[in-house]
């Protein structure tokens, strides 16, 4: 099975972008996983085919609206759609590597990029869409974060990793962040490589790179180190 993307958006052109290259781009072209994008503006109606209005009680900026977002999503996914929507947007639940993971095990997705000020309140419960934000930043629309999600989740799939171990040992596998890497030249600007990396003892390189890891954790994310031990 496939795992099959779907986003709406109102700027279809960024698309693929930085999907279409690299690990992702190639999974895509071997067909191990589709993007279907689709224009939100498409499921427009009226003489001005407006896709956004003034919010309701007043404020600033526009509100996508609930008739339209609703239409676009019910030609892009039926009732029955086994995938579960996403709708990104700041004050969702935060993406995490567990929600790749979880997402990459599924049939797909469908990621609604919002712009403007937010979406009107009752399509969220009327399509039950979860609300999730890539990280404590506002973004000018939510299609960046799309990209994050799908690339988090992609590189997960079967067969596109080709190295299955790297994809595990990395940052927030184990709950903490990656040891510093090193390679060739021996000497950098005077800087040589840690001894214990060239002594050709594995326990003692993996002893090493533990300690590294913990350190880097404690330093730049202690909520890391507080959240226990890594979940099956
Ligand atoms: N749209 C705007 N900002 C966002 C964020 N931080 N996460 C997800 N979608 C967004």
């Amino acid at each position: 099975m496939t795992f099959a993307a779907t986003v709406l958006t109102l700027f279809p052109g960024m698309f693929p972008g930085p999907l279409g290259v690299s690990l992702a781009g190639k999974a895509l072209a071997e067909g191990r996983w589709s993007l279907a994008v689709r224009d939100i503006r498409d499921a427009a109606t009226g003489r001005h085919r407006s896709v956004d209005d003034t919010p309701a009680g007043g404020g600033p900026g526009m509100v996508l609206r609930a008739d339209v977002l609703a239409a676009a999503i019910d030609a892009a996914s039926p009732a029955d759609d086994p995938r579960p929507r996403w709708l990104m947007s700041p004050r969702g639940v935060p993406f995490t590597q567990a929600a790749a993971r979880e997402l990459a095990a599924g049939p797909g997705v469908v990621i609604i990029a919002g712009r403007f000020e937010g979406v009107d309140e009752r399509v969220i419960a009327a399509r039950n869409l979860r609300e999730v934000s890539i990280g404590d930043y506002v973004l000018s629309g939510g299609e960046i974060a799309a990209m994050a999600v799908l690339d988090a989740t992609v590189r997960l799939l079967p067969g596109v990793m080709g190295n299955a171990e790297s994809a595990e040992s990395e940052s927030f596998a184990e709950d903490g962040l990656e040891y510093p890497h090193y390679t060739r030249p021996q000497i950098f600007e005077g800087v040589g490589i840690p001894e214990v990396l060239t002594s050709g003892d594995h326990a003692k390189v993996a002893a090493w790179r533990r300690a590294e890891a913990e350190r880097l954790t404690a330093a730049r994310r202690p909520d890391l180190l507080r959240r226990g031990p890594a979940k099956p």
